[in-house]
C-alpha cells in the first residue's frame, strides 16, 4: 500500500472516539496489516539483544527487577527477559492495547517451533532456571493471567511513564522497545527523569529507538529517511495522529536529552543505513530541521543506548 494512502487511512480512523478507533484499527492490523500473522521472533530477537547489552557491561539479568515503558500489544520483551532471569517485570503503558489473544498466538508460536526458538537463546547462565521457565511456556497450563502471576510479569495500563506508582531506587533496569520515537521530546525527557528516580544507584537505562521513517517499514518503495524532508507542519499533516506520530528526533537530539536528564551513556549500539547517506550525498533535499546536520547523524536506522545516572 502507497505510505500516503496509509496515511489518510489512519488519520480518518484517528477521528473516531477513542475506544471505537482502537477497536477498528485492531481489527484493521488483523486483517490486512502487521497483526495478520504472529510471529514473535522479532520480539524475542529485540529482548535477548537488551540482555546481551547488559551482559555487555558486566551487569546480569539474573533475578533483576525491570521496568518497561510501553508495552504495546503483547509481552514478548517480558517475557524472553523472564526467560532469562528476571524477577520481576512491570510493563506500563499510556494505552491498555494489550491483547489476551495476542499473546495466546505467541505462547503456542513458541511451542510449537520450540528448537527454533531455544537455539536464539544460546546457553544461558542459568540453564537450569531456564528450562523450568521454557517448560512452562511449553507445558501450557496456564491461562494468561495464571502465566503473568507466574513470571512475575505486572501489567499496569493505563499509565503514564512520567509518573509511576515505584519507589525510589528500587529497579535495576528501565527499558523500553521502539517507543521513544513516538512521544513528544519534552516527555521523553520526563519519562527518563522519571526513570532515574527509580533505578538503584547502580542500575542501567537501555533503550531501544527505530529512528527510520516508519511508513517505509510497509512500503518498500520510499527510503528510510523520506520524512526528513518534510517540514514539520507537512509531516504532521501525513503522520500526527496518535497511530504514526514520529517525533522524527535524530540520534544527537537523543542523546542531549539523555544527558540533560543527568545520565551517562556507557554504550550504544549503531546501525546506519548506508543507502540513506548515499541518497543524501546525492542531492535528496532535505527540511532544515536536518539539512545541517551530518549525513550519518541523519541516517542512523536505529541505536540501542545503555546508560547509567551520572
Ligand atoms: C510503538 S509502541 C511499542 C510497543 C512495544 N514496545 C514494541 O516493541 O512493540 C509504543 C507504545 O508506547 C506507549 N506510550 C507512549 N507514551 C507513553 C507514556 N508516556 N507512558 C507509557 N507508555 C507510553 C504507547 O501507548 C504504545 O503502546
Amino acid at each position: 500500500m502507497h505510505w500516503k494512502t496509509k496515511a489518510l487511512i489512519q488519520n480518518l480512523l484517528s477521528i473516531l472516539p477513542s475506544q471505537i478507533s482502537y477497536e477498528v484499527y485492531y481489527k484493521v492490523q488483523r486483517i490486512c496489516g502487521g497483526l495478520r500473522r504472529v510471529n514473535p521472533i522479532i520480539g524475542i530477537k529485540d529482548g535477548i539483544t537488551i540482555v546481551r547489552c547488559i551482559e555487555g557491561v558486566e551487569k546480569s539479568v539474573d533475578d533483576k527487577v525491570f521496568v518497561e515503558v510501553g508495552t504495546g500489544r503483547t509481552i514478548i520483551i517480558p517475557i524472553t527477559l523472564w526467560l532469562c532471569g528476571a524477577s520481576r517485570i512491570i510493563t506500563v503503558d499510556l494505552n491498555p492495547y494489550l491483547k489476551n489473544e495476542l499473546i495466546q498466538e505467541e505462547l503456542n508460536f513458541i511451542r510449537c517451533n520450540k528448537d527454533a526458538v531455544l537455539k536464539m537463546f544460546g546457553n544461558s547462565v542459568n540453564q537450569k532456571q531456564f528450562n523450568e521457565r521454557f517448560d512452562t511456556i511449553v507445558r501450557g497450563k496456564l491461562d494468561i493471567n495464571g502465566f503473568m502471576k507466574e513470571s512475575q510479569i505486572e501489567y499496569i495500563a493505563p499509565s503514564d511513564a512520567r509518573k509511576l506508582h515505584v519507589c525510589d531506587k528500587t529497579i535495576d533496569y528501565h527499558i523500553s522497545n521502539n517507543v521513544f520515537e513516538h512521544v513528544p521530546l519534552e516527555v521523553m525527557s520526563q519519562i527518563l527523569s522519571e526513570g532515574k528516580r527509580m533505578l538503584k544507584d547502580d542500575g542501567l537505562m537501555v533503550h531501544r529507538i527505530d529512528f527510520s521513517d516508519h511508513f517505509s517499514h510497509s512500503d518498500h518503495r520510499i527510503p528510510t529517511i523520506n520524512f526528513l524532508q518534510y517540514s514539520e507542519e507537512q509531516w504532521l499533516r501525513y503522520a500526527g495522529n496518535r497511530y504514526m506520530y514520529h517525533n522524527r528526533a535524530r540520534i544527537d537530539e537523543f542523546e542531549e536529552i539523555m544527558e540533560n536528564a543527568g545520565l551517562k551513556i556507557i554504550d550504544k549500539k549503531l546501525e546506519i543505513d548506508q543507502n540513506a547517506v548515499r541518497l543524501i550525498k546525492s542531492g535528496l533535499k532535505l527540511d532544515k530541521r536536518f539539512a545541517g546536520k551530518p549525513d550519518e547523524i541523519n541516517s542512523v536506522l536505529n541505536d540501542l543506548v545503555v546508560a547509567t545516572k551520572v
